[in-house]
């Protein structure tokens, strides 16, 4: 199998955690580049590993769920190793709770294998998050993003290789602890945090990880000589990416096919399957520009059709319709070989389906995603209408099933991007596709 990428291609929430589970089934290995707490991707399976005799299979048995924040969606699977790269900021308590989850709900340890140069991200980030006002100015999702990636631009972040060694690990929490004190020597809940307790209380939270602290850069190439099968999850969407989203409403890492080399350590050239994951609509959390926002009852209702409530924080997202200039941005940056499209019985029950194929800004017409917020923000999207279906989607298992409409929503959605779209999904469960 071709070592695979899953990409966000819009803003996040496009049902990567699904596409990734179902693709990794039979990988070696499934491996996060990037971000941290802040991604939530949700899986529905039916398939869980269970004990039967002496051998764990999937079995099929009733639907369980699983939300995913750190770890790969693949590490669900039996045989998968899930890989914690060094691109990501890994927060340890979050860790620690994600792995006791992903414990019971397979009855047993998930295989995980996390880089020593990956960042930490600590309690006083979130609290440095809100103080700043990064968090309500941009609507963040408030884990501590943001300042956890900036400790590590800034060259005085912790890695996980330091909690291999206690002392210095200690002295390097207590520098940065002073230096956070000083710059708000007023905030009580930063005051609190103290080096020793801090120190002791993750080393002893780290018991539990230590021993998967590897160097997964060589791990990676390793297996990638020898034909393994790696699955490489994307987190947030190419919109959020720090560079080639929409700056300065993004998030701070590399959301884009470029992060597997920075984040990863594998050169992009050994990826040949680049999969966008695109919904049929679209979607925001948070603030900044989106042209194709439904501000109206049409957004209400695919909200309420689409369970449009953020995995990680529970916030409403913002709904709109497709918008084919932002694809073609994110499909020309990512060099999509193939499309993934979700979500599509979300769509059922409107008479016609906007599509935006070019906006309009300042009476010229725009083909270019503009990437400068103040264009962005000030862009109108053209739209072609195309019929809507009545029909619930969710029971369709194969193409032909589909309404003709509903053929036709996907048929242009691949003419006018020139790229094939191989899967489309029609409900949450990892049962629900479509097959092209
Ligand atoms: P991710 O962050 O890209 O992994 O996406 P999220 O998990 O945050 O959000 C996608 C949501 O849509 C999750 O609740 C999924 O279970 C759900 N989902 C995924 N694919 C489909 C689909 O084809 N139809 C419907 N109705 N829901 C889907
Ligand atoms: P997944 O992986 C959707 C958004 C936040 C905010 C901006 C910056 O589930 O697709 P941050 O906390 O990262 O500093 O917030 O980015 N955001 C996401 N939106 N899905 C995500 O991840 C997101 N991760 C961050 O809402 O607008
Ligand atoms: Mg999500």
């Amino acid at each position: 199998m071709p070592a695979t990428a899953v990409l966000g291609a819009q803003w996040g929430d496009e049902g990567k955690g699904k596409i990734v589970h179902l693709l990794s089934r039979d990988a070696d290995y499934c491996v996060r580049f990037n971000g941290g707490t802040n991604a939530g991707h949700r899986v529905v399976t039916s398939r869980v590993p269970v004990l039967v005799g002496a051998d764990r299979n999937e079995i099929p048995g009733k639907p369980q769920e699983f939300k995913f924040h750190l770890i790969p969606a693949g590490a669900l699977h039996e045989n998968c190793t899930g890989v914690l790269a060094h691109g990501m900021v890994i927060d340890p308590y979050a860790l620690v709770q994600e792995l006791n989850a992903l414990r019971e709900l397979r009855g047993s340890d998930p295989q995980i294998s996390i880089s020593a140069n990956a960042h930490m991200l600590l309690p006083y980030h979130p609290i440095i998050e809100r103080l700043e006002g990064s968090q309500s100015a941009l609507d963040t999702t408030a884990k501590g993003i943001g300042p956890a990636y900036r400790d590590k631009a800034a060259r005085i972040g912790l890695r996980m290789s330091d909690l291999l060694f206690p002392q210095r690990f200690f002295e390097k929490l207590s520098a940065i602890l002073e230096r956070y004190h000083k710059i708000w020597p007023d905030h009580p809940e930063l005051q609190r945090l103290q080096a020793s307790e801090l120190a002791q209380e993750v080393l002893r939270l780290s018991e539990s990880f230590r021993d998967r602290i590897v160097d997964t850069v060589r791990l990676l190439n390793d297996a990638l000589d020898q034909d393994k099968y790696v699955v490489f999850e994307g987190a947030q969407g190419a919109l959020l990416d720090l560079d080639l989203g929409t700056y300065p409403y993004v998030t701070s890492s590399t959301a884009t096919i470029g992060g597997i080399g920075s984040g990863a350590g594998v050169p992009p050239q050994r990826i040949s399957r680049v999969i966008g994951v695109a919904k049929a609509y679209t979607t925001r959390v948070g603030h900044g520009p989106f042209p194709t926002e439904a501000i109206d009852s049409n957004g209400e209702r695919l909200r309420a059709q689409g369970q449009e409530f953020g995995t990680t924080t529970g916030r409403p997202r913002r709904c709109g319709w497709l918008d084919l200039v932002a694809l073609r941005y994110t499909a020309m940056i990512n060099g999509f070989t193939e499309l993934m499209l979700t979500k599509l019985d979300v769509l059922t029950g409107f008479k016609e389906i906007p599509i935006a194929t070019s906006y309009r800004y300042h009476g010229r017409v725009l083909y270019d995603f503009p990437t400068v917020c103040e264009i962005l923000q000030e862009c109108e999207p053209v739209y072609e209408r195309l019929p809507g279906w009545q029909e619930p989607l969710s029971d369709c298992r194969d193409f032909s099933e589909l309404p003709k409409a509903a053929q036709q929503y996907v048929r242009v959605i691949e003419d006018e991007l020139g790229i094939p779209i191989s899967m489309v999904s029609v409900g949450p469960s990892d049962e629900q596709n479509l097959w092209r």
